[in-house]
């Protein structure tokens, strides 16, 4: 079957292939990829090593199930390493049904990204009337964070890099950098590390938590002398780790009732992976980037 496999010697490190196709086993479902979505991480998984040479890369799959723990026919979303192929096989804990009304496409842009952002703000406590700060808020973590954390009733700061890359966000307050927010913040949800997390945690009110979800801005992050002295508050590290179908199936109830849009600043075909990861990498995907696998 076609696949993206990981290959360090090509440009991005990342080639398409014929490779073999996937068995599942005992509490496995096989589905035949329908759409998946591109994900910051999958860019640094192809460089890090931390999917080898010849494995097929990516991670978010809606499909219909071809065989194994449910149905054949069945509409599925889930999270299983090498997605980005004709077919995969995903635990059946880490897919929820997707009914059909809502769009296979847009559940493909839920499992890494919106799942980090549903866990990163339970993480965070309770929500109502809460300020809550999501750095990076342009991107795919960033858009379902500001939304989810509306929807719990917060009151939410998004922080994007240029007024464009603000289009369609609904905040309580869009801001370019963190110059011009006010403090305290309860709660930070940081995509982008740096200054910005630096920046973040001084805004931080006592008693309040910063998620560290993301690293995108490479940068390392510089504390002033005495800035992580004072009346307790947290600086957490955040994975997405276990089983997601729970999760995953409380998110396709929010698309399903329409208070989670989902929003697609990319979208083709499979084939055209290396436009879509340098449209992310130049930040100019609003939301998620979506590729649709055909065969
Ligand atoms: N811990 C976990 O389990 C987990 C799960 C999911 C994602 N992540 C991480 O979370 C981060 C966000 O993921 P994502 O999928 O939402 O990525 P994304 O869609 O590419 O969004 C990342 C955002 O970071 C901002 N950014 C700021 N400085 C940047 C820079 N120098 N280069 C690139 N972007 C920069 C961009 O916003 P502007 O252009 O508006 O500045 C962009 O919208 C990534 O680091 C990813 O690896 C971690």
């Amino acid at each position: 079957m076609r696949a993206l496999v990981v290959d360090p010697a090509a440009p991005g490190a990342v080639r398409l292939a014929d490779v073999a196709e996937p068995v599942a086993g005992d509490g496995d479902v096989l589905v035949e990829v329908r759409h998946t979505s591109l994900n910051y991480g999958d860019l640094n998984d192809a460089r890090s090593g931390r999917v080898p040479a010849g494995a097929v890369l990516g991670s978010d799959v809606a499909g219909v199930v071809v065989g194994g723990a449910l149905p054949v026919g069945t509409r599925v979303v889930g999270l299983a390493a090498g997605a980005f192929a004709a077919r995969v096989v995903v635990p059946v804990h880490s897919v929820a049904e997707v009914p059909a009304m809502v769009d296979l496409a847009r559940a493909a842009a839920l499992p890494v990204a919106g799942v980090a952002a549903l866990r990163a703000l339970r993480a965070g406590g309770a929500l109502l009337g809460r300020r809550v700060l999501v750095t990076g808020a342009s991107g795919g973590v960033g858009r379902f964070a500001v939304r989810l954390a509306a929807i719990a009733g917060a009151r939410v700061i998004a922080s994007v890099g240029s007024a464009a890359r603000a289009e369609g966000l609904l905040a309580d307050e869009v801001v370019v950098g963190l110059d011009n927010v006010t403090g305290p913040v309860d709660l930070v949800l940081d995509n982008v590390g740096g200054a910005q997390l630096v920046a973040a945690w001084q805004l931080l009110a006592p008693g309040g938590s910063l998620q560290s979800i993301g690293w995108t801005s490479g940068e390392p992050a510089v504390f002033p002398p005495y800035s992580t002295i004072g009346p307790a508050k947290s600086l957490t590290s955040f994975i997405n780790d276990g089983p997601v179908g729970a999760d995953l199936a409380d998110l396709v109830r929010l698309v399903e009732s329409g208070d989670l849009p989902v929003e697609i600043g990319w979208r083709g075909p499979l084939e055209s992976f290396a436009e879509a990861a340098q449209a992310l990498r130049d930040r100019r995907v609003n939301g998620k980037a979506i590729l649709d696998v055909t065969g």
